[in-house]
């Protein structure tokens, strides 16, 4: 088949800082799904777009080319009492102890707005929702789409994986850009992660776009400009979408792993937890209700049980027991601390790293997670600690990779001896809406 354009020209005009007309881009996002341009030219292109960027329109329409390439979800067949009922989703760009989801949707769906909650495996030291949850005796991360739409009407929220249909071109890429260094550019996350949100069809949308170094963008600026991108478009798109800036310079609560983040998890449903989980979990729900025209406090639902209630059901509708023993790791190494102070830095990337090397996260696609692993911590900063109390226990049924993990924490944390402990950094740090 001959094609309407040379992909060597479209690489060229990038390369020479061009902007792309729309048409080569609908045309070079659709070959490249088809197999018509090959892996080296499209990374060729991929790194032309990191270094020299794109300009909105060109985003927009990148976009829009994802999304063409493969099937739109259609969430306008849930009715509700009499009425058709308000979709809501969540993206975190991902990061430490980042277990918002497991009770966000449910607490969401507490109030009557349907959670279509399109989640994925971890890769490298972030965890993933999918894993955190396949720790659960019975549960299952697969279902097709019309077992989908069914449970959003009944149980209310469904977290699942995507299915192959959605932006295929998106799939193919962004294994693509993992493998040559082109993952951490503004258009193609924005476009990636876009693409997907606008596929799945929900009505409305918050990000929660993490900053830090457990974050893709280790920087407020640069965090922001994504959060913008990405609002605007989907916003131009028809869909209802704010962004939190939200801080990952520690992980988020007291657990990092897979099952020890779904305990956590449920001591937040139960109306406990760690008050960062808290608060974060409830700020997002206040954007997803708020979206969908409730006007109500989401905090009260985790007080009084009702999300709670929609946990259990809509683990048991995937197969899952929520009454089962979750995992536990065959061993424990305990970390103490060297000095009596001020816990004043723990930093996310290390304790991501070190979890990820105790077996809860994987290298490549194909690996298994280790259900039990991970990191507890004892302190947070801004904590006092007493030399010798335990600051966290590192988890792994594989004791051979305590060194390696224990590796990555070594400079990790940072105790201060003279009560100059610095100022707290406040885990919301602003809050983008269309412009
Ligand atoms: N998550 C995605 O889905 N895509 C990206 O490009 C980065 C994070």
């Amino acid at each position: 088949m001959s094609e309407r354009f040379d992909v060597v020209d479209v690489i060229r005009a990038k390369r020479d800082r061009l902007g792309l007309t729309g048409e080569q881009i609908d045309w070079v996002v659709d070959a490249y799904t088809r197999g018509a341009v090959a892996d080296e030219q499209m990374s060729s292109l991929a790194m032309a777009i990191y270094l020299n960027g794109m300009n909105r329109e060109e985003i927009a329409r990148w976009t829009q080319a994802m999304i063409a390439s493969g099937e739109r979800l259609d969430f306008s067949s849930i009715i509700g009492p009499g009425q058709k009922i308000a979709t809501a989703d969540k993206h975190s760009t991902g990061g430490v102890g980042d277990k918002i989801t497991l009770p966000l949707a449910p607490l969401v769906a507490a109030y009557g707005v349907a959670v279509p909650q399109l989640s994925g495996r971890g890769l490298g030291h972030t965890g993933g929702t999918l894993d955190k949850l396949e720790s659960i005796p019975g549960w299952q991360a697969s279902m097709s789409n019309e077992r989908m739409i069914s449970l959003l009407g009944s149980v209310g929220a469904v977290i699942c994986a995507a299915g192959a249909g959605l932006a295929p071109a998106d799939k193919k890429l962004y294994a693509l850009r993992d493998v040559t260094g082109t993952v951490e550019a503004i258009p193609l996350i924005a476009s990636s992660i876009m693409s997907k949100k606008i596929a799945e069809g929900t009505d409305s949308l918050v990000l929660d776009v993490k900053v830090g170094s457990g974050a893709f963008m280790k920087d407020e600026a640069t965090a922001r400009e994504l959060a913008q991108t990405m609002v605007d478009l989907g916003h131009e798109a028809g869909v209802k979408t704010t962004a939190l800036l939200t801080d990952m310079s520690t992980p988020l609560g007291l657990t990092v792993g897979n099952a020890i983040e779904v305990e956590e998890s449920v001591d937040v449903l139960a109306g406990g937890g760690p008050d960062d989980v808290v608060e974060l979990t409830v700020a997002l729900a206040r954007e997803m209700l708020s979206a969908s025209g409730v006007d109500e406090d989401p905090a009260d639902a985790l007080v009084d049980g009702r999300a709670m209630d929609v946990y259990r059901d809509m683990i048991r509708s995937q197969g899952g027991d929520p009454d089962a023993a979750l995992p536990v790791a065959r061993e424990s190494h305990v970390v103490t601390a060297p000095e009596s102070g001020t816990l004043r830095r723990l930093d996310a990337l290390a304790v991501g790293v070190a979890s990820w090397r105790l077996g809860a996260g994987r290298s490549r696609k194909e690996d298994p997670v280790q259900a039990g692993a991970g990191v507890r911590l004892h302190a947070k900063p801004g904590d006092t600690v007493r030399q010798g109390q335990p600051l966290m226990t590192l988890l792994t049924d594989t004791p051979e990779r305590f060194d390696r993990a224990l590796e990555s924490l070594a400079d990790s944390y940072e105790i201060a001896t003279d009560n100059s402990a610095g100022a707290e950094r406040a885990l919301i740090l602003g809050r983008l809406s269309a412009e």
